[in-house]
Parts: structure tokens; sequence; C-alpha cells
């Protein structure tokens, strides 16, 4: 039987330089996406997928990231007067359980390895997901739901991927496919954002359900591609050990959040699922075509 997997980590330590200067004075991760801040739409998927444990890994500066899910007892006194109640129940999804939460500073931007190593305590000997909230995916169930599966049908480590054109796979850490299986691929190794020669297009995800020995791994604090240490290094390390790691192949469309334009296409996905947003969202968008298609 493998682990269940109830731990998750979180990195949000990073500066969001590309969303500057909103991010002077806010944390990217609290950046809106109709009227949710991205970390939410991140804890609502691993909630879903039974994750109990939260960690943050944050930084200087990341102080209402940590603010946001504390309860707001003025606000909610207001609004239970009020009687708002849809509106004190919106919020009450935003606090999380006493415990359930953990902040871990990263002392210096180090890379992403670097920041999933600082949890090391937290993980302990467990297996646990790391969740990056720039990439945001809209799935059914959740990808990392269904990394979950898949993962207690394999074990080992998993990572989220998709095909990428592969002009692009040098923005990504990138799959060496040894076993195609469908939806679950078998890895022979990875490379991080490789320069040239990509291994093939299947692109790592944000999305990863590890074996506590990738913490083991990131003991080494190697510096990879960009003189950072890369998580991506730490799990090619567990094939080397002759380990098995995995891509999911998940069902669903991811949006790079990290990049304005990925923001914006998340920003028109998601509020044409709201149904009480799509009838004058959808007639607006076909205006702007229309006029554009005019104009041309
Ligand atoms: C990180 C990982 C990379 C992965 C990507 C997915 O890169 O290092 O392997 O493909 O996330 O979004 P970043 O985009 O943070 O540079």
């Amino acid at each position: 039987m493998n682990r269940k997997v109830t731990k998750a980590i979180f990195p949000v330590a990073g500066l969001g330089t590309r969303f500057l200067p909103a991010t002077k004075s806010i944390p990217k991760e609290i950046m809106t996406l109709v009227d949710r801040p991205l970390i939410q739409y991140a804890i609502d998927e691993a909630r879903s997928a039974g994750i109990k444990e939260f960690i943050f890994v944050t930084s200087r500066g990341k102080g209402a990231l940590e603010d946001y899910f504390d309860h707001a007892h003025e606000l909610e006194n207001t609004l239970r007067k009020d009687g708002k109640t849809d509106l004190l129940e919106l919020l009450r999804q935003t606090n999380m359980e006493s415990g359930a939460i953990a902040y871990i500073r990263q002392h210096k931007a180090m890379g992403l390895g670097h920041a999933v190593w600082c949890a090391r305590r937290l993980v302990a000997d467990e297996p646990f997901a790391v969740l990056l909230t720039d990439d945001v995916i809209q799935g059914e169930p959740p990808c990392l739901q269904q990394m979950i599966e898949a993962h207690a049908e394999t074990g080992g480590s998993m990572v989220a991927t998709m095909e990428v054109p592969m002009d692009k796979t040098r923005s990504y850490g990138v799959l060496d496919v040894a076993e195609d299986m469908g939806a679950i691929v078998r890895v022979r190794g990875m490379v991080e954002k490789p320069r040239e020669n990509p291994p093939s297009n299947l692109a790592v995800i944000g999305r990863y359900i590890l074996a506590p020995t990738v913490m083991e791994n990131l003991n080494k604090l190697k510096q990879g591609a960009g003189g950072e240490i890369q998580l991506t290094d730490a799990i090619a390390d567990e094939i080397e050990a002759g380990r098995d790691v995995y891509g999911l192949r998940f069902r669903g469309q991811r949006f790079d959040c990290g990049s304005k334009a990925g923001f914006l296409q998340a920003t028109v996905a998601f509020g044409l699922a709201r149904e009480e947003l799509r009838p004058e969202f959808l007639d607006y968008l076909q205006d702007v075509l229309a006029m554009r298609k005019a104009a041309e």
C-alpha cells in the first residue's frame, strides 16, 4: 500500500517581478483571478485532493498572504449583524483549521528546489505534494486529485505533464520518457530548461507528488540551471538511485499565470466558467471580437 499524501508544500517566496508594479506591495499569489486570489485556487485543489497540512514557503513581504487565511473578525461580525450569510460562507472557505497551516521562511532566493527543501522537517518521512500557484489548472477531477489516484497505483514520484511546442521546452522541466503508457509515462531522465536537444516535448507542470527521498537528494543542494537549486534535478536523482518517477498527462487546461498573457487567458476562462457572469461577459467578448474584425 502506498502511503496517503496529506501534506502539501506551496512555494510562495518568489518576488513576482513579472507583475511589477503590482507586486511592489502585494504578493503575486494574492493577485486576483475573477474574485479569488491565485493561492485560493491551489488551496482548493489541494483540499479536494485530501491534503490536510498546508506548508507555505514564504519570504519577506508576504504578510498579506499569511493574513488571507486568518479569521477577519471585524468583517465577519459586520456581515453576521447584517445577515449576509452567503458572504460569511464565502469567507469561511478561506479559513484554515488551526494547526493545519505552517509558514516556513526561505531566507534567500536560491531556486525552487531550495524552497521545497526549506520544508524538509515538516515533511519528515512522508510522500508530499508540491503545488506551484502560477500554474492554474481547470480540470475535473482537479489535477492533484487525478495525480493522487494515479500515484496510489504507481507509487514512486510523479509530476504533472503536458505536451508543449518544441520551441517552448526551454521554459520548462522536460521529461525523457522510458515508457509511454498513455496517460502515465515512466521517466528515465529530466532536464530543467534545456537550451538545446530537449529529450521530448513533455513539459513538467507545477504539480508534484514526491517521495521523501527527494528531500534527501535536495540535501546536496547542488546548483543546476540558472545557478539555482532545481527541484527537477532532485527528482532526476531519484531515477539515478533506481527509484521510479512518472509523469501524468492530466486532463484539463493549464494557465501560466506567471505570465501576463496567461493570466489574461485564465481570467477569460474562469470568468466564462462562472454562470452568473457568463452571459454578460460572453456578449462583451463577442462585441470586442466583432469590432476588431470590422476594423481590419
Ligand atoms: C518551474 C520548474 C519547471 C516547471 C515549471 C512549470 O519553473 O522549475 O521545471 O516546468 O515550473 O510551471 P519556473 O516556471 O518557476 O521557472
